[in-house]
This record gives C-alpha cells, structure tokens and sequence, in this order.
C-alpha cells in the first residue's frame, strides 16, 4: 500500500502554474527524493504534504488517511529546512523538547526521546549549548534531531545539505542514509543536487515545471532515462548529446548517422523511429571509447584524479566527452580516435522522449 499518496494535486500562484497535475504514490519507509531544477516547485509540493501551503486542488493522503484538510500538526510529519530554523533563544534540549511539550508529551519520555535522538546523531555533548554556538553541521544534526524526537510517519527534507560544506555534506548523506535504515519511517528529500539524488535515494522523481519526468531507482534513472531532461540531468559530466543526420536499419536496429559521417549501431529497434524524424543521439562520456573510430581533436582535459575527462571535438566540430583513467599521457590540440558505444547510446525524438523498443 501506498504510505503517501499525491492526488492530482496543483498549485497556482496567481496566473502561474506551479504543480501541474502531479500524482505519485510513494510506499511505506521509502526514501525517495524529489530531484529537479531550482523554480521546478519541489519545495512547494513538500510545503503542501507537510501542510504550510494549501494544495489548490487534488488530494494527499497519508498512511490512509486524507490528510491535506487537517492542520499541519496533526498530520504526523516533520519537516527539517535548508535554514535549520531553531529558536536562538532556546538551548538544543529546549529546541527539541518544544514540540513535545506543546503536545502534553510527559516531562520523563520527553527525556527518553531527547536522549535517543542525541545518541544516533552523537550531539549528547551539546544539549546544554544556543544554535549560535554550533557549527552549520551540528545545528542541521540538531533539526533532524527535533524531527527524530517527534517520531513522524513521514520526515520530509528541503534542501537540508545545501549550507554545509562539501565533506560534511557527503558525510551527512551517508549519515541520513543510516538514520532510513534504524528509524525505517518514510522519507522524502529535496534536492536539486543529482549525486544527492543518486546516492541517497531508493527512488527518484525527477520533476521539472511542476511536472514529473520519471520516477524510478537511481540506477533505472541512470541507464533508461525516458526523456531527454532526465538523461542530461542525471550524471556528471552530462550526457554527450549529437544531431542524427539519418537513420537506416541493420538487423532491425536503428544505426544513426553523426554529422562527421560516422555510424553508430543501437539497440533501438528501427521500428520505433518514424520516418523524418529530428533525433537525438545521447551517450555518456564512460560509453565513448577511446582507441579506433572517429577522428577527434583534445580541447580541454580535466584530471579528476580517478578519472580525466576529455573534451573533445569530432571532424565536424561537435563537441564530445569522454573518460580516461587518472594517469593518462595526453595533451592539449592530440589527435583521438573515439568510438561510441551503440550498446549504451539513447536515441530522443523530437518531443524529448527516449525510444525504446
Ligand atoms: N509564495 C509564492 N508566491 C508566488 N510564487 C511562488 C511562491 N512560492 C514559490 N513560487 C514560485 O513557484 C515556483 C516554484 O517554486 P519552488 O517550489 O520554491 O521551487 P523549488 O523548490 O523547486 O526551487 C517558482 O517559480 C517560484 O518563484
Ligand atoms: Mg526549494
């Protein structure tokens, strides 16, 4: 069954459309989160579950029961913000025994609570301290921590890594990561950052205007994007994407022709291109190989340490990333020789969508 349930839920700001139509069910102690663009309208539809924006119409449910009528406190979630929002008047014991003592929550399982909470996310030391004299980290620890003690149906999380730096954002997501597993409670987390995406979630919606572009696991997400946004979203470098100038078939597959005249053979089956269409060709820079093929020229290479990329440009200019690993002896203006996977090439029409057979 599904825990949490979007209903043809919209939202508009004055003329502007902000959700358009969105359904999704998400199931009990799932992780997923909602990846897409800055102005795509993730925080407004997680401000629509928790409560602090009325949906314009649809319906959310939640654990079975219709919950986007009820007031935000009584809907069994909790919210962590990008801007951590504690009280800089109140010590991190006050902060996080607020919520519990607003709700008649006895003093003693008040003090269980608290005390669980700071020891899975190691702040004992800090109960006694004021939000100013915290690290950016430790007060993001200590707004999970408030979430934690509520003991929600649902966490949900805006953007929560945005404000630290970038070792203690990868060790907070392997941290949260932790937390889904012990507290098994439904987690949605917003992000527009993919390796966010990719490495915490158990499922992925990708939103863009308000609308959903795909949902699936990182990996279904990363090797079938279903559309041209998803496929140059997810990933870093992003996807390498080229003009076909035609496409004949070989064995029922279609083999694309690239604007320097090479071919490339995919797996999608002929039958799903339609005559005279515009199409896409979209290859990750790890499914371009290096070695024999097209004639290409080195215009930038970056040493990741692992790995370089290689920017490159084909006989006709188009430019191509490739991978190379760490140590490679190559320079600037070298002539390359590139080969495209057509195993792991996507073909898009026109409309963005991927073909598939
Ligand atoms: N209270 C508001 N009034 C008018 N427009 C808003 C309001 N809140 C958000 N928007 C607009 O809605 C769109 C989606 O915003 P938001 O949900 O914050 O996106 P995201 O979190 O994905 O960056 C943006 O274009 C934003 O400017
Ligand atoms: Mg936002």
């Amino acid at each position: 069954m599904a825990e949490l349930s979007l209903r043809n839920v919209s939202k508009r700001f004055g003329a502007v459309e902000v959700i358009r139509d969105l359904s999704l069910d998400i199931p009990s102690g799932e992780f997923a989160v909602f990846l897409g663009p800055s102005g795509c309208g993730k925080s407004t539809l997680l401000r629509m579950i928790a409560g602090l924006e009325a949906v314009g119409s649809g319906e959310i449910h939640l654990g079975g029961a219709r919950i986007d009528t009820m007031a935000p406190g009584d809907r069994g979630i909790a919210m962590v913000f990008q801007h951590y929002a504690l009280y800089p008047h109140m010590t991190v014991r006050e902060n996080m025994a607020f919520g519990l003592r607003n709700i008649g929550t006895p003093p003693a399982e008040i003090e269980r609570k608290i005390a669980d909470a700071a020891e899975m996310l190691e702040i004992g030391e800090l109960l006694a301290r004021k939000p100013t004299q915290l690290s950016g980290g430790q007060r993001q620890r200590v707004a999970i921590g408030r979430a934690i003690v509520k003991q929600p149906r649902a966490f949900l999380f805006d953007e929560p890594l945005s404000n630290l730096d970038a070792a203690l954002r990868s060790r907070t997501r392997i941290e949260l990561a932790r937390l889904h597993q012990r507290v098994s409670s439904t987690m949605i987390f917003v992000t527009h950052d993919q390796v966010e995406a990719m490495t915490m979630a158990t499922r992925i919606v990708v939103m863009n205007q308000g609308r959903i572009e795909q949902v699936g696991t990182p990996m279904e997400i990363y090797q079938r994007p279903r559309t041209r946004f998803v496929a140059g979203f997810i990933g870093a470098p992003a996807m390498n994407f080229l003009p076909v100038t035609g496409v004949t078939g070989r064995g029922g597959m279609a083999v694309a022709r690239l604007p320097d005249g090479s071919e490339v053979a995919t797996e999608v089956p002929i039958g799903a291109v339609k005559a005279g269409a515009t199409l896409t060709l979209g290859v990750r820079a790890e499914h371009v190989l290096p070695g024999n093929g097209a004639a290409a020229k080195v215009d930038v290479i970056e040493r990741l340490g692992e790995r370089t990329l290689v920017y490159a440009n084909l006989s006709d200019g188009s430019a191509v990333v490739y991978d190379e690993p760490g140590d490679v002896q190559l320079s600037v203006g070298e002539s390359v020789a590139l080969t495209i996977d057509g195993a792991a090439a996507h073909l898009f029409g026109p409309d963005g969508l991927a073909l598939h057979g």
